[in-house]
């Protein structure tokens, strides 16, 4: 294409308001497989369909992660739980993760990818991510049902880590969504349920003890606003908020970590206390 031919696709991004549109015009390039692929592109994503969505892909730290036009699209601030995770694990020989409300599964996909001694499992109740979750973490390692219930029955007791990014955001908060979510992500995976969003954290975090090894831990991806509800929902279940820190993650004053990226975005990571023998 010629550079006149690509300063018009520039401006017409510009003009829609693409904060980023060299960055979203390389994006778009980099996948289209001929200039008329790329110019249908650009008409779509002017009218507010998201990159990802048309080139069918998303950059996930180091890894390209399928996506679908049906699916959510995993957010870079959800490297924060990623890089949790790799700490919570990193001295366990033979982890073993689990990623529930996997949408197209980058969680799971990273700890394959970063730890090839782990066994990891995802599962979500849409097909469709199942579907792309499955090229991405690895055939036969994504069931499609809710919560931990399909999850093969020996892993009951011996999960290591949970991490989930369920959905959290309370219908009351639609209004405040970037319409990229509101109008081409399926509601089912923004919406979290109950007049807090929390509704499938607190479903998650009762089911998790029995699922977990002893001294396992769940990490939930939340906003920062909903830590205190769900730290409360954690201890209710017999999970005790513990204080995690690296590289990418501060911790606010009762020991949850946060980002310093968006300021919005919280992690709640409760352990499994030991259980008493019998
Ligand atoms: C916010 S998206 C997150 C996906 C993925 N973890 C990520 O960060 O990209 C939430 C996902 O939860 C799934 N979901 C919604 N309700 C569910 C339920 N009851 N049980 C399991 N998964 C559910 C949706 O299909 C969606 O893929």
């Amino acid at each position: 294409m010629t550079s006149a031919a690509d300063a018009r696709l520039l401006g017409r991004l510009r003009r829609a308001g693409c904060v980023f549109a060299e960055d979203e015009l390389a994006e778009l390039r980099r996948w289209a497989s001929d200039a008329a692929e790329l110019t249908a592109w650009v008409d779509r994503r002017v009218r507010g369909e998201p990159v990802e969505h048309l080139v069918g892909h998303v950059r996930f730290g180091d890894l390209d992660l399928a996506v679908g036009a049906q699916t959510f699209v995993p957010r870079q601030r959800s490297l924060l739980l990623a890089k949790t995770v790799s700490r919570l694990i990193g001295h366990r020989r033979r982890p073993v993760v689990v990623e529930p409300f996997c949408g197209v599964g980058p969680i799971a996909a990273h700890v394959a990818a970063t730890h090839r001694e782990s066994t990891v499992f995802a599962t979500d109740v849409d097909p469709e991510a199942v579907r792309l979750a499955s090229r991405n973490v690895g055939i036969g390692r994504v069931r499609c049902g809710p919560g931990l219930s399909c999850l093969p029955a020996e892993l009951r007791g011996r999960i290591d880590v949970i991490a989930a990014v369920p959905p959290y955001v309370p219908e009351s908060a639609a209004d405040l969504l970037p319409h990229e979510a509101r109008d081409h992500e399926p509601a089912a995976a923004l919406f979290g349920g109950g007049a807090d969003g929390l509704d499938h954290v607190r479903s998650l975090l009762a089911e998790a003890p029995d699922w977990l090894t002893d001294g396992g831990t769940v990490a939930v991806e939340l906003n920062i606003g909903q830590l205190a509800a769900a730290r409360t929902a954690a201890r209710a279940e017999g999970l005790s908020p513990v204080c995690v820190v690296d590289e990418v993650s501060v911790v606010d004053e009762v020991g949850d970590v946060v980002t310093d990226g968006d300021g919005q975005t919280a992690l709640l990571v409760a352990e499994l206390s030991q259980r008493t023998p019998v």
